[in-house]
């Protein structure tokens, strides 16, 4: 019997490849019929490599999840970008490529950016999701997440509901 290596970790600039890809692929399967096909492709599109490539050498704080030597995971987190709310961290994106979705993955790689966000002072969390986004917004009810506000988001001419979630403190 063979053992899978899985790991979360701080990206690296040999990751750009894996993340742009997950990116592409995650983004497609969560927003396809939800986000207008061309802003959404506009998107993606601007999200290549040379994307990543930048946000990496900038320092922006990015975890991967590695499974088998595959980037089947990021997420990205820092300082919360909303003044109105009082968590002081907030988790910007967490994306699985759709075939490393609902074994658990996900869980792991929030946590790990929850407790990175507490190392770093930050020890409430917020995140936002589509409204329409139902797996997302199971997914971090379940998490325990608090819902705290509700916006919305304007894609080309179509405008989307998003909700905030919230733990209030660190893990
Ligand atoms: C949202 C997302 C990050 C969640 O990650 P995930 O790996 O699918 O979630 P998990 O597997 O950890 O948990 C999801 C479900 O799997 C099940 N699960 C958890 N651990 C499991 C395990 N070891 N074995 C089998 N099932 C398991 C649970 O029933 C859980 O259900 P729940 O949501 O009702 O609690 C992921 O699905 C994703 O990338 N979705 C598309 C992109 C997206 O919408 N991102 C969020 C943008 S705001």
């Amino acid at each position: 019997m063979s053992t899978l290596a899985i790991g979360v970790r701080k990206a690296e600039s040999s990751d750009v490849e894996g993340i742009t890809a997950v990116h592409d692929s995650s983004w497609r399967n969560a927003y396809e019929g939800l986000i207008p096909s061309q802003e959404l492709a506009r998107m993606i599109a601007r999200r290549g490599p040379r994307w990543w490539n930048r946000a990496i050498r900038r320092g922006t704080a990015i975890l991967v999840l590695e499974v088998g030597g595959t980037i089947a995971g990021y997420a990205t987190f820092g300082p919360n970008r909303a003044r109105d709310l009082a968590q002081k961290g907030e988790v910007y994106e967490l994306y699985l490529l759709p075939e490393y979705q609902g074994v658990g993955l996900g869980t792991r790689l929030f946590l790990a950016a929850r407790r990175e966000l507490a190392r770093l002072g930050f020890d409430s969390t917020v995140v936002w999701a589509l409204a329409d986004n139902d797996p997302a917004c199971r997914f971090y009810r379940n998490a325990g997440g608090r819902r705290v506000a509700r916006s919305t988001e304007q894609f080309g001419r179509t405008v989307l509901g998003k909700i905030a979630f919230a733990w209030p403190r660190g893990v």
